[in-house]
This record gives structure tokens, C-alpha cells and sequence, in this order.
């Protein structure tokens, strides 16, 4: 009575005709539950394309019975979100800088914002971990050291209207002269002063040549950079002496920035993002900093 369902065996099945090296192809009927799933499939992919949007025609494509559309989908999820968020949105717009970390709830959401804020807007240029690049003059935005002042405020402006940028006219602006391009400055005396600045900041140096360049350094230098070097915000002009640099601290680096001086533009971003968004990323990127 245990009849086991058997197998054809060759020869009573026909065969498709095909053979590779006397193995013959069985014409076996596909099994049963294959076929189902696939008239099944067939069915569901017509509805789908009756049902959602399907054939691409030349602008656009078929739009389906449902009038369903990714777009608008998404478009009304961001609207919901904004919807749940627009209050504390307005909140952190009329909130003063300075009171947003008295407040939890806002703080967190200022944190949260500002750190998505940054990774779609500043992580190509401040990197990811806001590390910043140095070689190529992006400064690192952790370390408390500030070009142009680390207040909630100074921040809030830079990013409001950026730096050395050509669409904002209150842009933060300076400009160090090219030394050498300009010929403002013979070739032996940029080696001097470069060596100078070698000293100040602590590093292996020409004495001889250091010594020649601190008269240079003090007559053309100081004004932006401070008589000891200590930089001047409200320039831009970055310290020399805090071993933090901007474009590196090799001696060809040095008097790289020296001979054809350099000119780091940050976009504005007041003309790219919504006003909460502006005070979010300042908030963050503050905390970032340990905070002024
Ligand atoms: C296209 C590259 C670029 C992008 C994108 C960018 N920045 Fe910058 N940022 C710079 C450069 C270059 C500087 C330095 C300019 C200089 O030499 O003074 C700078 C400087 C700054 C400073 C001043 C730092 C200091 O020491 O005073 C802050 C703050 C800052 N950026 C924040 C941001 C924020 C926030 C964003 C995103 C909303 C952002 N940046 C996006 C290039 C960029
Ligand atoms: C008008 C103001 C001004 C004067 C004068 C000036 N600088 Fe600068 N210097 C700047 C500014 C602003 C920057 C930053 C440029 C940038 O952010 O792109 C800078 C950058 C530098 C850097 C790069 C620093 C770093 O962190 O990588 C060095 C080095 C430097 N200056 C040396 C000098 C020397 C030496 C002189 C005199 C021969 C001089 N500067 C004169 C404004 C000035």
C-alpha cells in the first residue's frame, strides 16, 4: 500500500531530442506548483501595471488607476514631519542663542538638526567628523580654535554669509597680499620670513635667515597676524603660533601660503537654508567646538 510516487525513468519519458555527450533531456511537464506561481505572477504583474504607474512614455509614464507616485508620497511624509516639528522650529528662531541649552527638549532637537544639517551641507568640506581638511585649508571645526571667533554669534555669521564668497555681500572678507606673485617680497626674503615663521611656531628652523626675517615679519606681517603672532579675528588671519594650520605646517607649506597667499571660500549659506536650520548647524557645530 505504500505506494511511492516513482519517478519516469529514461525511456518512458519522451525526451526533448537534445543530448549532450548520451545524457538526454527529459520532456518532463513542469511541476505543478511552478506553473501556478507562474500564471500567478503573470496576473499580478498586469494589475500592477493597470493599478501603478508603468509604461514610460515620453514625459513621464502611465499613471496608473491608484494615482499612486513616489514623489508625492515623499513630498507628504517630509510634509507630516514638518507639520509635527514646525513648532519647535519656530521655537528655536525666536529662542536666543545662548538660551536654546536651557532648554532641553529644544537643545536636543537643535543637536539632532544641526548634526543633519551638517552631514548633507558641510561634510564634503569639514569631512564627516568635522575634522576638517587640513592641507587644503578646511578647517577643523573641533578643535576650539576659531579663524573668525567661536561664539554662537561669530558662528552664526560665518555661516549665515560665509567666507571670501562672491554672492553675499556681507561675506567675511580679508585678503593676504601675494607676497611673491606680486613681487611685494624678494624670493630671499620670503625664505626668511617663512623661516621666522618656523620659529615663532616652534619648529626646526634657519636661525641666521629667521633672524633676518623677524624685521620683515614685523614690518608687513603684524598687522594681520599679530606682533607675536597670535593671529586677529576679526581679519581671519590665523594664529602662527598654536601648531594648529590651516594649510599645513611644512616649511613648503609655509611659504607656499606666504609666496602666492591663499583664499578659502565658504558658501553663504543664508541664501541655501531655512533660518532654523542656519540656527541649528551653528548650535551644533558650537557644541562641536566645546563652545566660546
Ligand atoms: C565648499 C566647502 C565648504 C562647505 C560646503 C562648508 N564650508 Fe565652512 N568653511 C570652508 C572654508 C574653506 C573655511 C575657511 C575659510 C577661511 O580660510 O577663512 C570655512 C570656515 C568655516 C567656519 C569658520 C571656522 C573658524 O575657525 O572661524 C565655520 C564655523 C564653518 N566653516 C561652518 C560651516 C558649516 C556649518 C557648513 C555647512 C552648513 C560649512 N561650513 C560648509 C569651506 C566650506
Ligand atoms: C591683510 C592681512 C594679512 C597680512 C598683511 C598677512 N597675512 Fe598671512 N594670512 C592672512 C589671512 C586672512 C590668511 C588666511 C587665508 C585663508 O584663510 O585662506 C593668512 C594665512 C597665512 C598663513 C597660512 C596659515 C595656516 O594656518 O596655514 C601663513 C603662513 C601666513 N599667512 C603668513 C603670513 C606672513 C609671513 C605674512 C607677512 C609677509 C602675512 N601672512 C601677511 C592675512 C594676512
Amino acid at each position: 500500500m505504500c505506494a511511492k510516487k516513482v519517478t519516469k525513468v529514461q525511456g518512458q519519458v519522451p525526451t526533448t531530442g537534445h543530448s549532450w555527450d548520451g545524457i538526454e533531456e527529459l520532456d518532463n511537464p513542469m511541476p505543478r506548483w511552478w506553473v501556478w506561481v507562474f500564471y500567478v505572477t503573470i496576473i499580478w504583474g498586469i494589475g500592477y501595471t493597470i493599478a501603478y504607474p508603468a509604461w514610460p512614455l515620453i514625459h513621464g509614464a502611465t499613471k496608473g488607476l491608484l494615482g499612486y507616485n513616489d514623489r508625492v508620497a515623499v513630498a507628504a511624509e517630509i510634509q507630516t514631519w514638518d507639520d509635527k516639528n514646525a513648532e519647535i522650529k519656530a521655537q528655536l528662531i525666536s529662542t536666543d542663542l545662548g538660551a536654546i541649552k536651557d532648554d532641553p527638549t529644544l537643545a536636543s532637537y537643535a543637536e539632532n538638526a544641526g548634526a543633519a544639517v551638517f552631514r548633507t551641507y558641510c561634510a564634503q568640506c569639514h569631512g564627516a567628523g568635522a575634522a576638517g581638511v587640513q592641507s587644503l585649508g578646511y578647517p577643523n571645526l573641533l578643535d576650539n580654535d576659531w579663524l573668525w571667533g567661536g561664539t554662537l554669534d561669530d558662528i552664526l555669521t560665518t555661516v549665515t554669509h560665509g567666507i571670501r564668497n562672491t554672492t553675499d555681500a556681507d561675506a567675511r572678507y580679508s585678503e593676504m597680499p601675494k607676497w611673491g606673485v606680486d613681487g611685494l617680497l624678494e624670493d630671499a626674503q620670503i625664505d626668511d620670513v617663512t623661516q621666522y615663521v618656523l620659529q615663532i611656531s616652534g619648529q626646526d628652523h634657519d636661525a641666521a635667515k629667521a633672524a633676518a626675517g623677524q624685521q620683515l615679519y614685523i614690518d608687513n606681517c603684524a598687522s594681520c597676524h599679530g606682533e607675536t603672532g597670535e593671529g586677529d579675528r576679526a581679519q581671519g588671519a590665523p594664529n602662527l603660533v598654536d601648531k594648529i594650520w590651516l594649510y599645513g605646517s611644512t616649511p613648503e607649506a609655509i611659504h607656499q601660503s606666504i609666496y602666492y597667499s591663499r583664499f578659502g571660500v565658504m558658501p553663504d549659506w543664508g541664501a541655501r537654508l531655512s533660518e532654523d536650520q542656519i540656527r541649528a548647524v551653528a548650535y551644533y557645530v558650537h557644541a562641536l567646538g566645546g563652545g566660546e
